[in-house]
């Protein structure tokens, strides 16, 4: 029997897409900077029909992407490309483990499926009266188990975190089918490895995670959003700490350029925020129980700040509109061809120079590119858009991401390694540390089927290797 007919022996037929017009969508990733074969798309159902599915692609040594929503920005869902020379890959979709559990209301938790979408487990949250503390602007499409695999960050991470500090424990299932249960809510177990933890930010090469328990906040009724016009980044920065330190109920500081406010306005068609263009926008958000409309006009009210460069919104819809000019910014990039993401963070202390040079190292290393910065200003957390370059020449990555390192920062925030920065990883990691990981992977995945070539280098070797060993 083929692999095709084994797998589907396992998740029924209709499960097993071969049909390229059908698997297009999985082969290619959000950014289309990133596009692999696959041999099939696997769809199970359940954990047990994942360690099915594992068990049977170990024994033909043939690799399994892990993919869950394919919002990922970095190319470690979607197969390496032909020209990799590794064998083809076989894609895991977890879209059919979306379940979404019950609400556990004396813990404030939730277990869910690992292909649950992030707006199915913030609704079910909303439904119980809590919240789902981590939001982003893919939150219909990416799922919980692609944002625990990349440790998702998103929007309000300078107030709850990132999905890290939201994961009270998963189910794995290991690449020899191997399922490791921790969903039981202990939010205190000292016994051991927290094995949860270590797949976090993993990216699909240590398991696949096929359901999470959450951890959930209370719901906060008031929200007040501002977008505040500045001068330079640093006065952002500044301000940011100013607002950390004053106001109890900071939940978002986004920043954003002229430039990219000027590329939504025109992709979405609206009007700018503020009458007077000003250099950056500092996007400033307060939730709370009472009263945030007058905390946050307290605040900005001791900070010196004209009028005329501040829109506040006190309702849903004012809201709304005030996050639209940030988060549209991915797609309105994106509107103007294939992107280069560059997903840095930066101390605090350095960020207003790296912003400085980030602009004269691209202009220097893609001339006539188009430079878009926007990001998560309270976390450091800039993200480097270069729209110009073609997808496979990564000169300007390689620059920007030398500077990042030079300014002490980290190559990536919070999209991950993927497939986009495995040359880079040195540069935010020693040998030792990497030596580590290596046997972490190496333990959990001795036969490295596991999406070879995301994190680490190669793209099949060790299964070719492997091949001819047993032969
Ligand atoms: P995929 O893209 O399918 O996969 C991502 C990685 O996780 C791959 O390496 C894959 O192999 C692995 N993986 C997926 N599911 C599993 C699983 N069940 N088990 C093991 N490994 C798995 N990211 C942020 O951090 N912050 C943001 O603010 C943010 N905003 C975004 C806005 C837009 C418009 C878009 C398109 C993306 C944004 N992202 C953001 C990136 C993306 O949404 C996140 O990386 C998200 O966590 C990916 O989830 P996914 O289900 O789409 O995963
Ligand atoms: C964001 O903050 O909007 C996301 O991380 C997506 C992106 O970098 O484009
Ligand atoms: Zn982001």
């Amino acid at each position: 029997m083929g692999l095709a007919d084994r797998l589907a022996a396992v998740v029924g037929a209709a499960h097993v897409l071969t049909d390229p017009d059908v698997t297009g969508s999985y082969t290619t990733d959000w950014t289309g900077r990133f596009s692999g074969p696959a041999s099939l798309v696997v769809r199970p159902s359940s954990s047990a029909e994942v360690a099915q599915v594992l068990q049977i692609c170990a024994a033909a040594r043939t690799p399994v992407v892990v993919q869950g929503g394919n919002t990922g920005l970095v190319g470690g869902s979607v197969p390496p490309p032909a020209s990799s020379g590794g064998p083809i890959p076989v894609v895991l979709s977890t879209t059919r483990l979306d379940a979404v559990g019950p609400v556990d209301q004396a813990a404030s938790q939730l277990t869910a499926g690992a292909g649950a979408t992030l707006a199915a487990v913030q609704a079910a949250a909303r439904r119980a009266g809590l919240v789902f503390p981590v939001d982003l602007a893919a939150r219909h499409s990416a799922t919980v188990g692609g944002m625990v695999a990349t440790n998702a960050g998103g929007l309000h991470v300078l107030r709850y975190g990132a999905m890290r500090q939201q994961v009270v424990g998963t189910e794995l299932v290991l690449a020899d089918g191997r399922v490791l249960t921790r969903l039981s809510g202990l939010v205190k177990d000292n016994t051991g490895y927290d094995l949860s933890q270590l797949v976090v930010g993993s990216e699909g090469t240590l398991a696949v995670v096929t359901a999470v328990r959450l951890r959930l906040v209370p719901h906060q009724p008031q929200r007040a959003v501002a977008l505040l016009g500045l001068g330079s980044t640093a006065e952002a920065v500044a301000l940011t700490a100013e607002l950390r330190r004053r106001a109890d109920g900071l939940s978002a500081a986004e920043i954003f350029y002229h430039d990219g406010l000027e590329l939504v306005c025109g992709h979405l068609g609206t009007e700018p925020p503020l009458a007077a263009p000003r250099p950056v926008y500092l996007l400033v958000e307060i939730t709370g129980r009472q009263d945030v409309v007058g905390e946050l006009a307290a605040v900005l009210g001791e900070v010196d700040i004209e009028d005329a460069a501040t829109a506040v919104a006190d309702d849903e819809a004012g809201a709304t509109r005030l996050w639209a000019y940030r988060e549209r910014h991915t797609e309105a990039v994106a509107s103007l061809g294939v992107p280069h993401k560059l997903d840095v963070t930066l101390p605090l202390g350095a960020l207003a120079a790296f912003e400085t040079a980030v602009r004269q190292v691209v202009a220097d290393a893609a001339p006539g590119a188009t430079l878009v910065l926007f990001g998560h200003v309270g976390d450091g957390n800039l993200h480097v858009n270069v729209v110009g370059p073609p997808a496979d020449d990564d000169t300007v990555d390689g620059a920007v991401l030398a500077l990042v390192a030079g300014h002490g920062g980290s190559i990536s925030a919070e999209h991950g390694i993927g497939r986009a920065k495995v040359p880079w990883l040195h540069l935010s990691r020693s040998p030792a540390e990497l030596a580590v990981m290596g046997a972490v992977k190496a333990a959990l995945d001795p036969g490295g089927i596991l999406n070879p070539g995301v994190l680490f280098a190669g793209s099949g070797d060790d299964l070719r290797r492997n091949g001819d060993a047993d032969d």
